[in-house]
């Protein structure tokens, strides 16, 4: 199996760290191929929390070998911070991270106009997590970015910095009303990064397509969530970047064939950060209850999660349009204690049952779920590892949830640590 494709199968937040945190015992390399600095991945081991926004979790298994993909955008400070918080807690980072030279950087201007834009756009803004990421692929879409490489040409560099700047100090002089961004302090900032950089750098592309002809196994790591894909999401209300399995291969460098499993990470229930449609949302009752029993505040800005019941529309078509041959069902635990668990099927307006996802993602918000309630089991499933023990109503629900997505359940997460899972393969 050279590659597994690891993708979020909803509004991110569904717990890949831990799913890749274990899968990398079986691998040689995960590499995370989009997004940048606005997921956060918490693992735990032995008891110890990490949580890493840019570095693959396989980074906290020794030996194993960790890219950052051409399709990243990399702040580089975020990711230095990153390094040194790993090394000071004794991992050996430097020899095992690689981060490709084609991968965009995201610098202090993305962060600004970021926010600046953002705060434009009044009631209409996304909800971003504010670390640049729009504003960075905006620049890689439009030829303005400045990729890894382009560091070490310090004149190529200036070059490349003039042309980003030019419409972006436009834009904040004349629309936002900010001060404009000095040339040489930003090029100033980005040579200051390559110091650091130059020890990871390298052709990533070509460093997987190797280890593929020599029968290495990969692992693939996807952050946000399909709901939050750039053409296949709750458009506008999604990240920037090809969060679906697609994402892979661009993003990576690697051919589609050598994709043989894709394992897509399903929470037992819904949760989304951010604004945007969200039909089995819950904004009284039950919703703060499964935000509370889940821990459900963002890792990377903290901000609380809308939550919700489990939504088998949005199920089926991350199964659909990421081709997934197997899920990763993550914190059922959290339903422990609900006496019944509605599950939607379906969506209706005015009565009509849609029988699908809309392409017009605006008829989110006017739709009404159509619930199918599954009895709760009232009984502990925490840090259960083994199918049979689970309490047979948790077995139905996991059964029913396999039927409405159209894909098998292989792994259930039962808790936060390495060994609360159930593996059935
Ligand atoms: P951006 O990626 O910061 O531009 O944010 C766009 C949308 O994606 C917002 O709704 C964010 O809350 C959401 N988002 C970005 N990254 C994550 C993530 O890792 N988990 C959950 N939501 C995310």
């Amino acid at each position: 199996m050279p590659v597994t494709v690891i993708i979020g199968a909803q509004w991110g937040d569904e717990g890949k760290g831990k799913i890749v945190d274990m899968l990398t015992d079986r691998v040689d390399m995960v590499a995370r191929y989009q997004g940048g600095a606005n997921a956060g991945h918490t693992v735990v081991v032995d008891g110890e929390v990490y949580i890493l926004h840019l570095i693959p979790s396989g980074i906290l298994h020794t030996g194993k070998v960790c890219v950052i993909g051409n399709g990243v955008v990399v702040d580089p400070e975020a990711l230095i911070r990153e390094i040194d918080e790993l090394e000071g807690r004794g991992f050996s980072v430097k020899g095992r991270l690689f981060v490709s030279s084609r991968a965009h950087l995201i610098a202090p201007y993305h962060k600004i106009m970021d926010v600046a834009g953002e705060t434009a756009s009044g009631a209409g803004k996304i909800g971003t997590t504010g670390r640049g990421i729009g504003p960075a692929y905006a620049d890689k879409a439009a030829r303005l970015g400045v990729r890894i490489g382009d560091l070490f040409r310090p004149d190529y560099l200036r070059e490349r910095v003039a042309a980003a700047l030019a419409p972006k100090n436009a834009l904040l002089t004349h629309l936002y009303g900010q001060k404009p961004v000095d040339i040489d302090e930003a090029v100033e900032w980005y040579l200051a990064q390559a110091v650091r950089l130059a020890d990871y750098a390298a052709d990533t592309g070509e460093l997987l397509r190797h280890a593929l002809r020599d029968d290495k196994e990969i692992l693939a790591e996807g952050a946000q969530g399909s709901m939050l894909d750039v053409d296949h999401g709750t458009f506008p209300y999604v990240t920037s970047s090809t969060a679906t399995v697609g994402g892979a291969v661009a993003g990576l460098g690697i051919p589609p064939m050598e994709i043989k499993r894709v394992i897509a990470i399903m929470k037992a229930y819904t949760t989304r950060v951010g604004e945007g449609p969200f039909p089995t949302e819950l904004t009284e009752g039950d919703g703060p209850r499964l935000r509370k029993l889940g821990g459900e505040f963002g890792a990377t800005t903290g901000r609380p999660r809308r939550c919700g019941w489990f939504d088998a529309v949005v199920g089926r078509y991350a199964v659909e349009i990421n081709g997934v041959s197997e899920i990763a069902l993550t914190k059922l635990d959290v339903l422990d204690g609900f006496d019944e668990i509605p599950v939607c099927v379906d969506y209706a307006i005015d009565g009509k049952r849609l029988g699908r996802m809309p392409e017009d993602m605006s008829l989110l918000d006017k739709v009404t779920p159509v619930y199918e309630t599954m009895k709760g089991w009232n009984a502990s499933t925490t840090e259960t590892d083994r199918y049979s023990d689970l309490p047979e109503n948790a077995r139905r629900y996991i059964g029913r949830i396999e039927e409405l997505v159209g894909a098998k359940i292989s792994i259930v997460s039962t808790g936060k640590a390495r060994d609360a899972t159930i593996l059935r393969w």
